[in-house]
């Protein structure tokens, strides 16, 4: 089979005159498909009408060249490491904005004038309780429960609380479930943290701003109140700005794909948190420091690229790599600036694990292996030890991707449901098993 292009497309979002031709070579027949442009980035061929046209299905395993849907929220351009959302380049929004800023640009579309971002504060600020009766949910697990998973249980269970929020059709409570996840992700991750240290579960406080309510609910204690640090405050809030959203990832997909047929909105984002929690995925930032921490020092670094490149050790390095990035993650530069800014605050002079990854770094991206299959540091590789230097234990890490990723995964999630051409996801697959055969009795088979 062989496909040919014709004529150049026009700059525009859109259907146009550009179509791609399939030719079948067994049998000679030709089908001509619609080509469409998005704003920025690769064209698409519009392929939805190729099974009844032509009776073939594409193959395409971890969806390397599909386009799932059509977005306006997040641009990535991984070549030339450019992240834009809704048309704002990542590293102006770490530098200029805050992350209630960036929580109503993925919402809405455009950043909020002075009064819109004072209500849309105090809306999120004002559903920042969880119901009491959640509290026993937790108790139910063990202490030494991994957060990740108290996660993926006690966000599924919000869908047996706030019923009315759970109208997909009705917009209003689209938002109100937007809003309420959003406000009540930070009080859940820190309510999973109190838990494990078996300390009191701390309320949120609606006078602080979203950053420093949730360090205070994980960090103070009934007998000593959190002392705010503006520094650390702002890491965090950057933090949460680096991860708020990326594009069509596994566990966005996840939350579209749950979301796709319908279903509660609390329950596709616990769907998402349970994508996430894999190394591949959002678990690398917990991998990072787990690797740093087996390296243990500089003169080993050699011996751990050497594994990473062999493809019998099954090892590899984590925090490096992206599908999408074949340049350096810019999240990653700005969170690499945001370790050195924590660290000098908390008067670390020398973090071992930092001085590690740094050489890590400098090793892998010298070596071949790494620089021609571009193999860059990403988001992970510098956040688990900005994380740890401020308190935070490894099984917490992930957690707090969740956390800020969750107004990337409702406003994925709204966007679907607001699309008219939304329906349910049902990929389709290249059957390999056996063709139909007939039934044996147990007594005849061998
Ligand atoms: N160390 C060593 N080799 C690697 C690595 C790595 N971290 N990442 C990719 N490779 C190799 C891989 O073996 C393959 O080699 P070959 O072509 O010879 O078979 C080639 O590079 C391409 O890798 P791939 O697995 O086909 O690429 P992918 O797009 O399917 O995977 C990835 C992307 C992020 C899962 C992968 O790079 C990886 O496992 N990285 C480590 C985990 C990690 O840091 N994940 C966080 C991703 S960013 C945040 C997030 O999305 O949550």
């Amino acid at each position: 089979m062989a496909t040919t292009t014709k004529t150049a497309a026009a700059p525009k979002a859109g259907r146009n005159e550009h179509t791609v031709t399939l030719t079948d070579n067994a049998t000679g027949k030709s089908w001509t498909f619609p080509v469409m442009d998005g704003s920025i980035g690769p064209k698409v061929i519009d392929v939805r009408k190729l099974y009844a046209d032509t009776g073939f299905f594409t193959y395409d395993p971890g969806f390397t060249s599909t386009g799932s849907c059509q977005s306006a929220l997040t641009f990535i351009d991984g070549d030339e490491g450019v992240l834009l959302h809704r048309g704002y380049a990542i590293e102006d929004l770490a530098e200029h904005s805050d992350f209630m800023e960036v929580c109503y640009l993925l919402l809405n579309g455009e950043l909020p004038n002075a009064a819109q971002k004072a209500k849309f504060e105090h809306d999120i600020t004002y559903h920042t309780m969880v119901h009491e009766q959640l509290q026993y949910l937790y108790r139910g697990f063990r202490r030494d429960a991994h957060p990740m998973a108290v996660m993926v249980g006690v966000v599924g269970a919000l869908s047996a609380f706030y019923h009315d929020s759970t109208d997909i059709n009705d917009p209003h409570q689209r938002m109100v479930a937007s809003h309420r996840l959003i406000a009540k992700m930070p009080t859940i991750a820190a309510m999973a943290y109190k838990y494990s240290l078996g300390q009191p579960f701390v309320y949120p406080r609606n006078d602080l701003d979203y950053a420093t309510n949730f360090l205070r609910m994980c960090f103070a204690v009934p007998c000593e109140d959190y002392r705010i640090n503006p520094v650390l405050s702002k890491a965090m809030d950057r933090i949460f700005i680096l991860h708020a959203d990326h594009e069509q990832n596994a566990s966005t997909s996840t939350v579209r794909l749950a979301g796709s047929s319908g279903a509660n909105p609390f329950a596709c984002i616990a769907a998402g948190i349970a994508s996430l929690w894999g190394p591949a995925h959002g678990g690398a930032n917990e991998a990072v420091l787990n690797m740093l921490r087996e390296i243990g020092s500089k003169d080993k670094v050699p011996e751990y690229v050497k594994r990473a490149k062999s493809k019998d050790s099954g090892f590899r390095l984590m925090g490096f790599g992206h599908r999408v990035y074949k340049n350096y993650d810019p999240r990653a530069a700005v969170m690499r600036k945001t370790c050195h800014e924590v660290l000098e605050e908390l008067g670390v002079k020398d973090e071992p694990l930092l001085d590690l990854a740094m050489e890590l770094e400098r090793v892998a991206l010298e070596d071949d292996y790494f620089v021609s299959k571009k193999l860059y540091p990403n988001v992970d590789f510098y956040s688990g030890i900005i994380l740890k230097a401020m308190g935070f234990p490894t099984s917490m890490f992930t957690v707090l991707f969740a956390l800020a990723r969750t107004v990337g995964w409702v406003a994925q999630w709204k966007e679907m449901i607001e699309d008219p051409s939304q329906k349910i996801g049902r990929p389709r697959q290249l059957y390999t098993g056996p063709t139909k055969r007939a039934y044996v009795a147990v007594a005849k088979r061998k």
